[in-house]
């Protein structure tokens, strides 16, 4: 399933992010609200429990999510959706996946994994800003799965056909989440409008 969610205060603060001369400070502060906004979409289906609760004025049943939920940024760009969905879900654990594009190949380079025990029983959510040729996604989602994850979103803010076919060709199970979809991959396999190299502008690197 592919859901892009196409909201006007989400394509609003998109577009900062999406301005040259937008600096990191903004891009960052850009990128954690989008996140958040996010959450509310991409935790549509979760499971609840009805739980007895006692208001001022009388008992009733009311719902708490009943999976654990956790959260796995794809260093680096990935780490700056984190804040804004851990605020919404404050109980969420966190892993992360070290995995950077080999600038001449275009494949997608492991470097780091760790992630907590619940990846195995719980909702994982996949973050990372881009969705280009999918490679880097893809690779993400089989090592979660290698460590025991069943239940898989991957929730992006960008992403082009390519990488969307890839992800749903190699892993039909999983959910995409996207914020916009973009029109195409240069020569470079960097996305056209884009918003240019996410890790470099949310880092302040080059
Ligand atoms: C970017 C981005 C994704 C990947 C997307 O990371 O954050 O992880 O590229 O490209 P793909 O869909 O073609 O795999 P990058 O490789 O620039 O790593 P970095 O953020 O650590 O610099
Ligand atoms: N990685 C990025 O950071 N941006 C792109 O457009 C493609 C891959």
């Amino acid at each position: 399933m592919l859901t892009i969610l196409n909201h006007p205060l989400i394509n609003h603060k998109l577009t900062t992010m999406r301005n040259k001369d937008t600096g990191t400070k903004d891009f960052r502060e850009n990128l954690d609200e989008i996140a958040g906004l996010m959450a509310y979409e991409i935790t549509r289906d979760l499971d609840t429990v009805p739980v007895e609760v006692e208001t001022p004025i009388c008992k009733t049943t009311g719902q708490q999510l009943s999976k654990k939920v956790v959260l796995i940024p794809i260093l680096r760009a990935g780490l700056g959706m984190v804040d804004g969905i851990h605020a919404m879900i404050p109980n969420a654990k966190i892993g992360h996946i070290g995995m950077y594009r080999d600038e001449t190949t275009k494949r997608p380079c492991e470097y780091y994994a760790k992630f907590p025990e619940e990846i195995k029983d719980g909702t994982v959510f996949i973050l990372d800003p881009m969705l280009a040729t999918g490679g880097s996604a893809s690779a993400a989602i089989s090592i979660v799965k290698k460590a025991g994850a069943k239940t898989i979103k991957l929730i992006c803010l960008v992403g082009v056909d390519t990488g969307i076919n890839k992800v749903q060709q190699d892993h039909p199970d999983v959910d995409i989440y996207l914020a916009a979809k973009d029109d195409h991959l240069n020569e470079n396999c960097y996305i056209v409008p884009g918003l240019g190299d996410a890790g470099d502008r949310l880092f302040g690197t080059k």
